[in-house]
């Protein structure tokens, strides 16, 4: 479980309060949606859950552990973040973007990093793009081998960041399929505005509005509340 109490966030430059008094908890074992409209916060708040950004006030904390106070590798090996522009790196393949943290973070050898991540990509059933580099691969095969790298550390917990913004409908639609089938695997955190992408993974979540949770509930609650418009296309 991660909870979030009395979170309030502020970028430095004397800007607007961004989030205001969030207080959020997300289960392990389920796909949590965090909703709202563009400018809303749901990016820095991931930022502050996957500690890029320091919170001015309130508490994050992971299993009763606050944050801040676990080691950097555990850190990385319990909350992971996969942002929006993916940040593969151009210049190498897959597999060779997938051994880099497993080395780097966790000390293993490359001939150990290969085989477990030509492991993952079969596992997740994209071993095909092993050798391929990043600019030659579509957008939804893309935001796979980021999470499948990603996944090499075995995140507890892994936030995606707008994951199907790049996708057009069908793929996004495969995509949620292939995601839901790895729940297993980690507990997914994924941000986006994308309601019928949400109503379609995700057992529970938060609705943001100008930096503060309107609600927070199972999805269908949530979809039923205040995106009634949805729910009657889907119904009808
Ligand atoms: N690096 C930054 N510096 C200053 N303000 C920022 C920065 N990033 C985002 N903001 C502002 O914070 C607010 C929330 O942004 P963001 O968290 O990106 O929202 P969302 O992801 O919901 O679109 C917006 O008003 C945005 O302009
Ligand atoms: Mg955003």
């Amino acid at each position: 479980m991660i909870e979030i109490k009395n979170l309030s966030f502020k970028y430095s430059g004397g800007g607007p309060q961004v989030l205001s008094n969030v207080n959020i908890s997300i289960p392990a074992g389920h796909i949590y949606a965090i909703l709202g409209e563009s400018g809303s916060g749901k990016t820095t708040l991931l930022k502050c859950i996957g500690r890029f950004l320091q919170p001015r006030s309130g508490s994050i904390t992971l299993k009763g552990r606050n944050i801040y106070e676990i080691e950097e590798r555990e850190f990385r090996k319990s909350i992971s973040i996969v942002f929006q522009q993916l940040f593969l790196f151009p210049h190498l393949n897959i597999l060779q973007n997938m051994i880099l943290a497993p080395m780097k973070v966790l000390g293993k050898d490359e001939r150990t990093a290969r085989e477990e991540a030509v492991a993952m990509l079969e596992t997740l059933g994209i071993a095909s793009l092993k050798d391929s580099y990043p600019a030659a691969i579509s957008g939804g095969q893309a935001q796979r081998a980021a999470i499948a790298r990603s996944l090499m550390l075995k995140p507890e917990y892994l936030l995606l960041d707008e994951p199907t913004s790049a996708l057009d409908v069908n793929t996004s639609d495969e995509f949620g399929k292939w995601l839901t089938g790895l729940r297993e695997y980690t507990t997914f955190v994924v941000v986006t505005h994308d309601i019928l992408f949400v109503n379609k993974i995700a057992s529970f979540g938060a609705l943001m509005e100008k930096g503060t949770v309107r609600e927070e509930s199972d999805i269908g609650n949530i979809i039923k509340k205040h995106f009634p418009a949805f729910r009657q296309g889907m119904d009808g």
